[in-house]
């Protein structure tokens, strides 16, 4: 069944939206036509994109394919910890209808029990403090698709104790990243580092990646104003990483540090 776009325009007044059967991306309609404000929504993507020029696999209606455009009056001087405080608003919110056990793998894919339920690409134009920001969220994916996904993957239908309708779902994300928006500017660091601990799923876990040719094995032991993941090596050094350089994932081998 096709979305109540109503429904969700008249909780969330100040947002025009467009909404559309099929589209490429949600994302690359807004960066062509999008004004700040405008919501993009789509029931499927033939050209969904991810992170990392990753494809992200938007097949069948019942799933969550959307993208804000939001303009900020100046450059934020957090841009990098953008990423990390919409994930933080998207956990918050799904929290908010019910959801339990989930939580953000850094920097900011929504997990729940080690499975991926959803992602977030943020994308910009110019220097213009206007970004698009895109959310996909599986709500309803049959098993086949979960299965060319890539990785463990899973749908809100599967993890929330009760159905809630994608409506609920989006005018709960959207009010409370508008929340977190509006407060970017002026955001408080020790705040943010307080609700980031309370999400991250990563915190003082092995994880293992590839960064300059070389494999690194390590506790993840907090990250910096940068957003950066730092990581503890065996060295004893605490090493610190872009999410633009390395795609993280838990380190099969248990106590391969200690
Ligand atoms: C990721 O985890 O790699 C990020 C995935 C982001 C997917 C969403 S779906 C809506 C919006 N439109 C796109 O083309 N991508 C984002």
């Amino acid at each position: 069944m096709g979305l109540d776009v109503e429904a969700i325009k008249k909780a969330v007044p100040s947002c025009s939206f467009y909404y559309f059967d099929q589209i490429d991306s949600t994302n690359s309609w807004l960066l062509d036509n999008g004004s700040c404000g405008d919501i993009c929504l789509s029931e499927t993507q033939n050209k969904g994109r991810g992170r990392r020029g990753n494809h992200w696999l938007s097949p069948n209606t019942g799933n969550i394919y959307l993208s804000l455009c939001w303009c900020f009056n100046e450059i934020p001087k957090h841009w990098t910890l953008l990423g990390l405080v919409v994930g933080i608003a998207i956990a918050e919110a799904l929290a908010d209808i019910g959801l339990e056990n989930h939580g953000i793998k850094w920097p900011n894919d929504i997990f729940w029990k080690q499975k991926k339920l959803g992602g977030i690409l943020i994308e910009t134009k110019d220097q213009s403090g206007k970004v698009i920001i895109g959310i996909g969220i599986n709500k309803m994916m049959p098993s086949e698709y979960i299965k060319k996904i890539g990785q463990a993957a899973t749908s809100l239908d599967e993890a929330l104790p009760t159905s809630i309708s994608r409506e609920k779902i989006i005018t709960e994300i959207v009010l409370n990243l508008q929340k977190h928006l509006q407060k970017f500017l002026t955001l408080n660091l020790d705040h943010f580092f307080i609700l980031w601990q309370k999400w991250d799923v990563l915190f003082e876990e092995i994880v293992s990646f590839h960064y300059q040719g070389r494999e690194i094995i390590g506790k993840v032991v907090e990250i910096d104003q940068q957003g950066r993941l730092g990581v503890l090596e065996n060295s004893g050094r605490i090493n610190y990483f872009s999410s633009i350089d390395i795609k993280v994932r838990r380190h099969e081998v248990a106590n391969a540090i200690s």
